[in-house]
């Protein structure tokens, strides 16, 4: 993203954001959340147990996915592995199966990774949830995969370290609060605005501020229509002021995105199905178990992504095109039905590709094989 210098009245109102907004309104917010926070499966459950394990597991979840997606596979997770000490115990493929449909595998493996590590080094039977849990912003910041906001989120709803969170709801809030008509993700912007919500968090209950800023995103500060009416800070907001909410913020910054051919080989003898498992060093999807995929490369011609295989990019019959995206790579993948034979490649049953096939460009893959027979 591009360094982009921020305009007077910009500036003015990040100024008058710093002096103005403070602990009051943190506490409105906090209240307002304690009395019209929705009823979230993992706010029940740590209301209920007090098990950080819960929270950490919605907040990994919630990180690249909607609530209404998490919800059900949420549950779904909770039923595999109830505690932390079944998640450390269980296999990658198992972790993986618990978590499929929800793309991005990354975040799991390292969820799983770290729940081995605290079940290793501070398993205590007479402990909450069986573990002497990290309870500060750094110690959570010191395990794998777990970044500020994730760091924040879970130090201070299960532990009330005063550290407040900044996400994408939290930067519009900020933006129609101080009128700040630019794109709420501005790189600029985010050092201003941890600036801002820590002078704004409550040294009581925390994490109610917390979720309380990002329920108000969510639920009544919208991108589209804000119902201002519902809104428990408006005195405090400068564009419900001016009558400017559909102005601030701006539309976001796009992600840039980098267009990728690729070819995937469904590989198919005796009625059966070739899957290979991909390399750690794979650029795509790495090592779950998919079909061959080639990358496009210079002069039209395709690599295959996960090993040194010598088999032949062109061999096969095309069956369609599917388009996936990728983080920031687009992805146009043509489908070829191959006789061709693969380096450690294992052979399924149609039955068992489902449960084998846990990533979205696989999955999508299949079904354009599937309709493509059946038409
Ligand atoms: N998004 C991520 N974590 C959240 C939480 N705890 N409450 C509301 N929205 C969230």
């Amino acid at each position: 993203m591009q360094t982009v210098q921020l305009d007077s009245h910009s500036q003015r109102n990040l100024r008058r954001g710093k002096k103005n907004l403070n602990k009051e309104h943190g506490q409105i917010l906090s209240h307002w959340y304690q009395s019209s926070g929705r009823d979230l499966p993992w706010r029940l459950l740590w209301t209920k147990h007090q098990n950080p394990y819960h929270v950490w597991l919605s907040e990994i979840m919630l990180q690249q996915t909607v609530i209404k997606a998490v919800i059900p596979a949420y549950d779904r997770f909770l039923k595999t592995f109830p505690s932390i000490l079944e998640l450390a115990k269980a296999q990658e493929e198992q972790v993986r199966l618990a978590c499929r449909g929800l793309g991005y595998y990354r975040r799991f493996s390292f969820l799983h990774k770290a729940a081995k590590l605290l079940v290793n080094e501070y398993q205590d039977p007479k402990a909450k949830g069986g573990i002497r849990w990290p309870t500060t912003y750094a110690d959570w910041m010191a395990l794998p995969g777990i970044g500020e906001y994730t760091a924040a989120a879970i130090s201070s709803i299960c532990f009330d370290q005063p550290k407040a969170v900044v996400d994408g709801n939290v930067e519009r809030v900020l933006c129609r609060l101080l009128n700040l008509k630019i794109p709420p993700n501005l790189p600029v912007l985010k050092k201003e605005f941890k600036v801002i919500t820590n002078q704004m968090v409550p040294q009581e209950s925390p994490g109610d501020f917390n979720q309380g800023i990002m329920e108000l995103g969510q639920t009544v500060c919208t991108v589209k229509s804000p119902s201002c009416q519902e809104c428990p800070i408006k005195p405090a907001c400068l564009s419900c002021k001016t009558k400017t909410q559909h102005l601030a913020p701006a539309p976001k910054i796009k992600k840039e995105f980098t267009n990728i051919n690729v070819r995937l080989a469904i590989p198919v003898a005796k009625g059966k199905i070739g899957l290979i498992q991909r390399s750690k060093t794979a650029k795509f999807l790495k090592e779950t178990w998919g079909f061959p995929t080639y990358i496009g490369a210079e002069k039209g011609q395709f690599k295959l992504d996960q090993s040194q295989s010598k088999v032949d990019w062109k061999s096969g019959t095309s069956v369609g095109k599917i388009k996936h995206t990728i983080t920031h790579h687009k992805i146009e993948a043509e489908i070829f039905e191959t006789k061709a034979r693969y380096p450690s490649i294992k052979w399924f049953n149609h039955a068992d590709l489902e449960e084998k096939l846990l990533a979205s460009l696989d999955q999508k893959a299949w079904k354009q094989f599937t309709k493509n027979k059946n038409s």
